[in-house]
């Protein structure tokens, strides 16, 4: 049993698709989340800036004395997970990983398509990853770098995202993939568009819903756990404007902010 709160963090809104899901798998434990706001996208920087943000939002998190870390945000786990996990004397779990193991779960014809902003992409993280777990699998991959702004103006099912949904994914569906992975933190908002474009027998593999189950079966087997009866709080850090990431965070975590969101200086870490 451990009651200390979980570290979970993204470049902006996208990882709170995962704090929605810990908060519904885990309703007793803590969370505190860091959103770096002013600094998102990552997916576009190069790897040496996004390592340095990485290991900011780390050594921010860990001032909190909190028992874990999440990477929830596909770039970040995809370009740093394996360089900070030796770095950092604490558990830190990315979403690449889990996102894989459920993909190749789902998969029948083990045809598996990828999307992700350029960073996640260009790193071939995931096809590395499902290629280890299972070395015949095909994978497809495809950047989506207007995905991430798409979303974050609130463009989720308008026609201008479904046009640039098309040239995304077509390509992808006419490769046969029966399982795509939105590798992803701020994709699954435009779960209803994909899904429409690629056909309902087509799986859609939620990064950050399916990285909450897995970390909740690693605090189970390291007794990690919460088993408090009280229910668990979130409170979170951002690098911008607090209203903006209210009025947003509530459409990714489709209810209100409902903890304190407190504005911080991360250059200073
Ligand atoms: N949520 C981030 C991810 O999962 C995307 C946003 C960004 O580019 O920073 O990759």
């Amino acid at each position: 049993m451990d009651a200390r709160p979980i570290g979970i963090f993204d470049s902006g809104l996208g990882g709170l698709t995962a704090v929605k899901e810990f908060n519904r798998i885990l309703p007793a434990e803590d969370v505190i989340y860091f959103g770096d706001t002013g600094r998102v996208p990552y997916g576009t920087r190069s790897d040496e800036t996004i390592l340095k943000y990485v290991r900011q939002d780390i050594r921010f998190l860990m001032s909190h004395d909190i028992k874990g870390i999440i990477i929830a945000c596909g770039t970040a786990s995809s370009v740093a997970l394996d360089i900070v996990q030796k770095e950092f004397d604490i558990p830190i779990i990315g979403v690449v990983k889990p996102a894989a193991e459920a993909a190749l779960r789902a998969t029948r014809n083990k045809k598996v398509g990828v999307i992700g902003t350029a960073g996640t992409i260009n790193s071939g993280s995931y096809e590395k990853i499902l290629h280890r777990l299972e070395p015949t699998v095909q994978t497809y991959t495809q950047a989506c770098p207007m995905f991430v702004p798409l979303v974050e103006n609130g463009y989720l099912r308008s026609e201008a995202t479904n046009i640039i949904a098309k040239e995304y994914l077509l390509p992808l569906k006419e490769k046969g993939v029966d399982t795509l992975i939105l590798g992803c933190t701020h994709y699954p908002l435009l779960y209803e568009t994909i899904s429409a474009i690629m056909g309902s027998d087509v799986s859609l593999i939620d990064s950050g819903s399916v990285t909450a189950d897995a970390v909740k079966r690693d605090m189970e087997t390291a007794g990690l756990l919460n088993h408090g009866h009280k229910s668990g709080k979130n409170d979170y850090y951002v690098t911008d404007a607090v209203e903006q990431f209210e009025a947003l965070g509530s459409l990714f975590l489709e209810k209100e902010i409902d903890g304190q969101v407190e504005k911080t200086n991360i250059e200073e870490w």
